[in-house]
């Protein structure tokens, strides 16, 4: 696997590629990859000519209490899940060459980012989409894959993709689940033994609104109340949010029609475990 350790490397790699014709497939990451990241590399290399893939702990979108000092790193790992999955190249890179001295500006995404993990995280899907901004830009690829766990992230790139006219296909594909339906996280290596043993109660409780949805209820707020009422029965968990809303804007709507999505954030611990499932037609509009 090749490895483009410089902003002008990966740059000169993609017009290298693109001028040969070969079509190229990106997997942006912030590094302890497990099985999902692999999935993503893996549908990238069954789709496209050259599949990249970053690693970069992205300091602008963590708030100043977030675990940006501790966020697991291990690059070891990492090169073995990314060869294993067919990757040709990773891009890695240091804040102060992604964010020099004296840089300023953002992308400022709409009222996608404000709702779920943008009211509870302030500032943290700027920092997302300025990155990813930047990555699209230096890597240049055909299509991008993001996982359906971070289903807001994905969501609002989507947006940015069509707003700021990037040249590409944004893929958002299924989330990956342990085998007790906790979904994996680089972030579920902080959990204690207890915890990990708790965890998959978040699953549980979303999978009580699809069961609630699938017998007809439409009224969102009764089936957040299903969901809430559901993730209540494991103590240590302390929840942020569990609502359902429309797939596509994240708005909030009364009565549902074919579709929605339930999503929630909560803690265990000081981990915060984020999960979503989407009800009935929307997941044939995942893109
Ligand atoms: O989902 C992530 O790992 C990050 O938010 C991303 C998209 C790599 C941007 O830093």
């Amino acid at each position: 696997m090749q490895r483009l350790d410089r902003l002008a490397d990966v740059r000169a790699a993609s017009r290298a590629w693109r001028s040969a014709g070969r079509t190229i497939g990106f997997v942006p990451t912030m590094g302890a990859l497990h099985a999902g990241h692999a999935g993503l590399v893996e549908q990238a290399r069954s789709e496209c000519d050259v599949v990249v893939a970053s690693i970069f702990v992205n300091p602008l979108q963590f708030g100043p209490n977030e675990d940006l000092a501790r966020y697991p790193r291990d690059l070891e790992g990492d090169l073995r899940t990314l060869t294993a999955a067919g990757a040709d190249a990773l891009f890695t890179t240091t804040p102060a060459e992604m964010y020099p001295s004296g840089f300023q500006t953002h992308v400022v995404p709409g009222a996608l980012a404000e709702p779920l993990c943008g009211a509870s995280r302030p500032g943290h899907f700027r920092g997302v989409a300025t990155v990813v901004a930047k990555l699209f830009h230096l890597v240049a690829p055909h299509q991008a894959y993001f996982g359906q766990k971070d289903f807001q992230q994905a969501r609002l790139l989507q947006r940015m993709v069509v707003d700021l006219d990037f040249d590409l296909v944004l893929r958002i594909l299924p989330t990956r689940r342990e085998s007790d339906g906790l979904a994996m996280s680089s972030r579920n290596r902080y959990l204690a033994p207890s915890e990990r043993t708790a965890a998959p109660a978040l699953h549980r409780a979303l999978q009580s609104v699809q069961a609630a949805f699938t017998a007809g209820e439409r009224r969102s707020e009764a089936l957040a109340a299903v969901g809430r009422a559901a993730l209540a029965t494991t103590p240590a968990f302390r929840l942020d949010y569990l609502e359902v809303r429309d797939d596509e804007t994240l708005e909030l709507v009364p009565t549902l029609g074919g579709g929605a999505v339930v999503a929630a954030a909560a803690f265990l611990g000081s981990t915060r475990l984020i999960d979503n499932l989407l009800l009935g037609s929307a997941e044939r509009r995942l893109g």
